[in-house]
């Protein structure tokens, strides 16, 4: 594997693979410190192209809070290991002034979609999101693009991205990878101390919640959130920052179930935010 931590480099080795070879060329973005989640989407990529580019860059302009950017975990040699072993072919792992140059003043805004859920709760995010993913597809101009469902909003905001621009790129959604609890797999479960990490079960089990209220008949938001949100009651440890069913498509919040909703939440265990989510889907009658 190689690993380059320049535009200019990472530009000339896609032009020569793609123009040149013409291979498919595949990016998985990650901000690193990775985990199975991440190396499942590398998987992923690997079936859909010739070469397979991974991205570990912790930008800066996707973090709300300064806290959280300064003590996001960092592990590059640890990344390139994994990288390796998954069957990336390069590491494009930049500094942020390659990516954001004294003067860069262009950022990308996908409007409605980055509205709810997360981005209502953390100003800016989506902004950061879509401008460095549209730059990472411009210097590494791949072919096919994966990104994980464990993230739905993100996944929503870069497809909408994709589209409104005409950028050609196959947009790939990979499912969520969970620990054998339920948990799915997240950097950031490696703040948790060990209770916390016990408690955090309670978004899996809230979801699960949400679903078997489904399953034995439930329709309304009302109360299939309220299921979720009195599972997470239960753990003392937790505080609820959103309990949301919406449409999977436009994010938009619903009353009822109808076919298919999505049931999202974000919950801090101590000072440590997570999310998760499940699409859940009406059986018939
Ligand atoms: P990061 O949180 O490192 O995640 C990188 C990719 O891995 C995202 O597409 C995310 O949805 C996926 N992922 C994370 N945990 C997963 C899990 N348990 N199962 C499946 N996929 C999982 O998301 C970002 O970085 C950044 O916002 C980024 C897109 C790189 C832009 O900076």
């Amino acid at each position: 594997m190689r690993a380059i931590d320049q535009v200019s480099a990472m530009q000339a080795w896609s032009r020569e693979v793609r123009g040149r070879d013409g291979l498919k060329v595949a990016l998985v973005p990650t901000m690193g410190a990775l985990h199975a989640g991440h190396l499942s989407l590398v998987t992923l990529a690997r079936r859909h192209a010739d070469r397979v580019v991974a991205s570990v860059f912790v930008n800066p302009a996707q973090f709300d809070r300064a806290d959280d950017l300064a003590r996001y975990p960092r592990d590059l040699e640890r990344d390139g290991a994994l990288l390796a072993g998954a069957g990336a072919d390069v590491l494009f792992a930049p500094d942020a002034a390659e990516i954001y140059p004294p003067g860069a003043q262009t950022f990308v805004t996908v409007e409605e979609l980055a509205q709810p859920l997360c981005g209502a709760h953390r100003p800016g995010h989506f902004r950061g999101v879509a401008t460095v993913v549209l730059k990472l597809f411009s210097i590494v101009q791949p072919d096919v693009a994966v990104f994980g469902e464990k993230d739905y909003q993100q996944l929503a905001v870069i497809r909408r991205m994709v589209r409104d621009l005409f950028l050609d790129v196959d947009v790939l959604a990979a499912p969520i990878v969970r620990e054998a609890d339920g948990l799915a797999m997240s950097s950031r479960n490696r703040h948790l101390a060990a209770a916390e990490r016990a408690a955090a079960r309670c978004l899996a089990a809230a979801l699960a919640a949400g679903e078997a209220a489904v399953a034995a008949g439930e329709r309304t938001a009302a109360a299939i959130c309220a299921a979720a949100t009195d599972e997470l009651a239960r753990e003392p440890l937790a505080r609820v920052e959103y309990v949301a069913l919406v449409d999977p498509d436009t994010l938009a919040a619903v009353t009822e179930v109808g076919e298919r909703a999505l049931l999202a939440l974000a919950v801090w265990i101590g000072s440590t935010r997570l999310i998760d989510n499940r699409v859940l889907e009406r059986r018939a009658p």
